[in-house]
């Protein structure tokens, strides 16, 4: 484990704010029941106070603290999918400071599956809220760098390399009845109805989602789906992120292949870091990306490209 990881633990309790790795994209972390620590978090991302965050923790037994009732289908999600890129939204408990929650009687959990992460959390002996560690509305980073170029002031990032996963993590909300996935994620439907048997969507209580908006992770140049591409575009001036390949043409300025092996996976694994690469290269001025089918996997895809697209429709 890099000793690095001593030195922001001592930072998470200090109250000051870490950038570190998890699966899915960075997050960029602070005692979560600290609410001025957690305060720096929203001033660094610019995100507004109703979007509440992610708590992190590193056991399971941790739960405990943070909310006020646990069924057991969220012990049964817990042994299936933790640690990994699922997150629980369950009745906050009071130890919870509002400002992470945005004042909603719901806290979101997760145990990241990555060492760093889990390793920060435990030497911090907090659980750790933490966002993803990019400016609000723009581009997730699955790298130390990305989150360099978004973020100033922040007290320490770890560099923990590319992350695997490469989109966030799956946000499940149950109710009596059943359960509603509030965000797209590698964690698909119908693993989760394997665990939930009730059933997806019976949930009556759906509650809004504040981060359910229409435009996020937009990057700065404008961002096509291919189906929409305009037929005047003129692509001598685009980079391409391709998925199956048959969109390939050589008049493309820059081609992104995200996907080698044509696996959704891949595609994941890979999204944010291309959009991040076409952001910054000069040669290109808009950026056009496959769509594939909103299925499993694909549809977290789509979320996040739809999302990113918005913007620019
Ligand atoms: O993979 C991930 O989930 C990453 C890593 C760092 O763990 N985190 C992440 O956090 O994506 P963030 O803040 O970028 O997205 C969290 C989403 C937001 O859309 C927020 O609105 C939603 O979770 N959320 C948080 N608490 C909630 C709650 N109590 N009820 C409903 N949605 C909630
Ligand atoms: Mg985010």
């Amino acid at each position: 484990m890099p000793e690095n990881v001593d030195i922001a633990a001592s930072y998470i309790k200090q109250g000051k704010v870490v950038a570190f790795p998890t699966e899915t994209v960075y997050g960029l972390g602070a005692n979560a029941l600290n609410p001025i620590a957690v305060a720096r978090i929203f001033e660094i991302k610019e995100r507004p106070y109703f979007d509440p965050l992610i708590v992190h923790i590193a056991e399971t037994t941790q739960l405990k603290d943070l909310c006020s009732s646990i069924d057991d289908r969220v012990y049964a999600l817990a042994e299936k999918f933790w640690p990994g890129p699922l997150t629980i939204v369950l009745p906050k408990s009071k130890a919870v400071p509002d400002i992470v929650t945005a004042g909603l009687p719901t806290v979101a959990v997760r145990m990241p599956a990555h060492d760093v992460a889990l390793e920060l959390i435990r030497k911090s002996e907090c659980p750790i809220a933490a966002p993803s560690a990019n400016k609000f509305g723009q581009l997730s980073p699955t790298c130390a760098h990305h989150v360099r170029k978004q973020l100033t002031n922040v007290d320490y990032i770890i560099d923990g390399g590319k992350t695997t996963l490469g989109i966030e993590s799956t946000i499940v909300q149950l109710a009596p009845d059943g359960f509603t996935i509030l965000r797209y994620g590698i964690i698909t439907e119908n693993e989760l109805s394997e665990i939930l048997p009730a059933g997806y969507g019976s949930a009556k209580d759906q509650t809004f989602a504040p981060g359910m908006m229409k435009s996020h992770y937009s990057p700065r140049k404008k961002l096509y789906i291919a189906y929409d591409v305009e037929p005047h575009l003129d692509i001598s001036k685009a980079g391409l992120i391709s998925y199956s390949g048959k969109l390939e043409k050589d008049a493309y300025k820059k081609i992104v292949r995200v996907a080698p092996n044509k696996d959704l996976k891949e595609y994941a694994a890979n999204l944010f870091e291309a959009l991040h690469s076409l952001e910054d290269d000069e040669e290109v001025n808009v950026i056009v990306a496959e769509p594939v089918d909103e299925s499993g996997i694909g549809r977290a895809i789509m979320d996040r490209l739809k999302k990113a697209a918005y913007a620019w429709c």
